[in-house]
């Protein structure tokens, strides 16, 4: 909780970016051996955006960027810091400083976080942190994630699942602070049940010389999906109930739940064990499928942009995914 001594972190604003390219169940199904039947009762998905070739990760990310400086009223120039939550970065050094050029945030320090599909609420954690402790007062946090680009389209098991997209939040110092508490997790033993590993070619493994050959490539993404189903079923609550009381409110506090949309069944399932109702929990799975980092923040924009959320509402973020990583962030947004 902040102390007195502390700026508040208010959410100005928010922006969304998905492709345009619409790939449904049906056309799926003519890919790979699945049905638009198994794949929604499954999951509830319907159809997922894929980013064309010519496209980057930096163009989706730039454009719920500038929707969101656009609607906080914003100049990039006034931004101290951005930072994108990412796992398929077009550069392994980071993509950050990427977007601080394509928005023309010349003023403002950039990073990457690679925390899946927790990434980014650990982004707006950690940018509610240089906010409290009054480093900075305008902060850019970014999810974003292409997938497409590392899912193998011919395993119908993770193919389905995944699409491409970008979300945005401002966070700005304010007297008042939406930000309530905060709870993280993850557990390294469980990392082979989501991945995306860099395997060196075989015959290095015994001789590393010549230093040519030192070459290996990332694997398409593995994972391990009954595995990840019960994690996320048992721990998301968890991670929630302790977040919840840590800051003094209850379930029945709860006016939005926004869980990383990676399966329709996860979230009603969740929702379920917290016995909040349906109309509470916001789902656009059926739409985009995952979209990794960028599920939570394109979420919470639509719920903005179509007015659901009002001042003094108490909105409950959880992110769950590869590292295993996942946790919940709780806000009380102040329409300020
Ligand atoms: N179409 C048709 N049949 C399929 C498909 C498909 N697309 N995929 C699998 N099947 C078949 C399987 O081969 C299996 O057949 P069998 O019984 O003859 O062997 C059967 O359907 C059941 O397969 P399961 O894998 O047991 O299906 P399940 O009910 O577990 O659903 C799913 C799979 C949807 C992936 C589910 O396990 C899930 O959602 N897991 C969680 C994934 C997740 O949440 N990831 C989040 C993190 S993402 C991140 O961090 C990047």
């Amino acid at each position: 909780m902040k102390s007195s001594n502390m700026a508040g972190a208010h959410i100005l604003a928010t922006g969304s970016a998905v492709p345009d390219i619409c790939i449904s169940n049906e056309i799926l199904s003519t890919i790979v051996d699945t049905s638009d039947d198994w794949i929604s009762s499954r999951t509830g998905i319907k159809e997922r955006r894929l980013l064309p070739q010519y496209q980057s990760i930096i163009d989706l990310s730039a454009n719920a960027s500038r929707q969101a400086l656009d609607r906080g009223g914003l100049n990039p120039e006034a931004l101290d810091l951005i930072i994108l939550a990412t796992s398929s970065q077009n550069d392994l050094f980071g993509s950050a400083s990427q977007l601080q050029a394509s928005i023309k945030a010349k003023n403002a320090v950039a990073f990457d976080i690679t925390a899946a599909c927790s990434g980014f609420v650990i982004g707006l954690i950690t940018a509610s942190q240089f906010i409290k402790t009054g480093a900075y007062n305008n902060i850019l946090v970014v999810g974003a994630d292409i997938l497409s680009r590392w899912v193998d389209w011919s395993d119908r098991s993770t193919c389905i699942l995944f699409g491409d997209g970008a979300g945005a939040a401002i966070l700005q110092s304010n007297r008042e602070n939406d930000i309530l508490g905060f709870q993280l997790n993850t557990k390294g033993t469980e990392a082979h049940q989501l991945s995306i590993a860099y395997k060196l070619n075989k015959e290095n493994i015994k001789d590393i010389v010549p230093f040519h050959k030192l070459h290996g490539q990332y694997s398409w993404i593995q994972m391990n999906g009954k595995e990840v189903y019960k994690f996320a079923v048992s721990k998301v609550p968890e991670s929630i109930t302790q977040c919840l009381d840590q800051v003094n409110l209850s379930t029945e506090d709860i006016s939005w739940l926004i869980l990383h949309q990676a399966n329709q069944r996860i979230l009603d399932t969740v929702a379920q064990k917290l016995t909040i109702p349906k109309a509470k929990v916001i789902s656009n799975i059926e739409y985009y499928g995952n979209t990794s980092a960028a599920s939570i923040p394109i979420a919470l924009h639509e719920a903005f942009a179509e007015k659901k959320i009002s001042h003094g509402d108490i909105i409950v973020l959880a992110g769950f995914g590869a590292g295993l990583t996942w946790g919940t962030v709780i806000i009380k947004w102040h329409n300020c």
